[in-house]
């Protein structure tokens, strides 16, 4: 890897492991729960994370240009959730505003399978040529729209692969039954996304954690951290997990004792 990636590559990694806040929501469910103030709610948990996955519009409008903290650039959309398909995406952001927006690295959605493959796959191809002159990282989402049926092993595999081979820096995929096969068969860093908020914080901290024993780098999770009633509490247990080798439960046990020290601050 060229200095200048790698160098962006580290500002958003810790030891090879991350934590990336998605808060890019909106870009296509618009407002969304808790995500209606995007400054006001990531204010407390910047502490805990590595890097925030946002849109150009939020990082403008909702983020201290001052914070020291590494931006990951949605620079895919134009579809909305009550639309005729959510995979019929386009580049939304150029490489100069990327540069402008002094962004750590990008991230666009491939759709594998879709009527839209072709079109979202050169989306991350054309992205890809105009990010590497430049040392841009580049993170391919593999989303599957309201299709999560989607979510197994053979299926995020191969849309893993196909998006490392066309050239991306890493690939955000779900947590899924014997995630070992995805990650094995990606020779880019694998990172797992969240999806819809599961009941309980324990039960996210068990699929990040199954997930990273299997070859996972870490995470872009966005719901199941600020939709949490204790988000803090729920950022830190996540950030000792990934970088201090907790276990799920001892995870959670952190999560309780935040929670019951800060009440609704935690
Ligand atoms: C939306 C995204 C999100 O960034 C990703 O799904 C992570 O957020 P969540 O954990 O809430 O699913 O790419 O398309």
């Amino acid at each position: 890897m060229d200095w200048g990636k790698q160098n962006r590559w580290a500002q958003i990694t810790k030891n090879g492991r991350c934590f990336f806040l998605a808060m890019d929501h909106g870009y296509f469910l618009g407002p969304t729960r808790r995500l209606e103030k995007p400054g006001e709610m990531v204010t407390p948990l910047l502490p805990y994370v590595d890097a925030l996955f946002v849109t150009r519009g939020v990082l403008r409008a909702s983020i201290d240009p001052n914070v020291k903290m590494p931006i990951i650039l949605r620079v895919s959309g134009g579809s909305s959730v009550i639309g005729g398909d959510l995979s019929n995406e386009t580049v939304t952001t150029s490489i100069d505003e990327v540069i402008r927006l002094n962004a750590a690295a990008v991230g666009l959605s491939v759709f594998v399978g879709s009527d839209y493959e072709f079109q979202t796959l050169s989306n991350l191809a054309n992205l890809i040529n105009a990010c590497e002159p430049y040392g841009i990282p580049t993170m391919a989402v593999t989303a599957v729209g309201k299709e999560l049926e989607k979510r197994d092993a053979r299926y995020l595999a191969l849309s893993c692969r196909i998006a490392a081979e066309l050239g991306a820096t890493a690939v955000k995929t779900y947590w899924c039954e014997d995630f070992h096969k995805v990650a094995e068969n990606c020779p880019v860093p694998v990172v797992i996304a969240g999806g819809p908020k599961c009941d309980t914080i324990l039960e996210v901290y068990e699929f990040v954690h199954d997930g990273m024993e299997r070859g996972a780098v870490g995470v872009n999770l966005g719901r199941n951290v600020w939709q949490d009633e204790h988000p803090v509490a729920a950022a830190r247990g996540l950030q000792a997990l990934i970088h201090e080798n907790l276990t799920p439960a001892q995870a959670n046990d952190l999560y309780q004792t935040i929670k019951n020290e800060g009440g609704a601050t935690a």
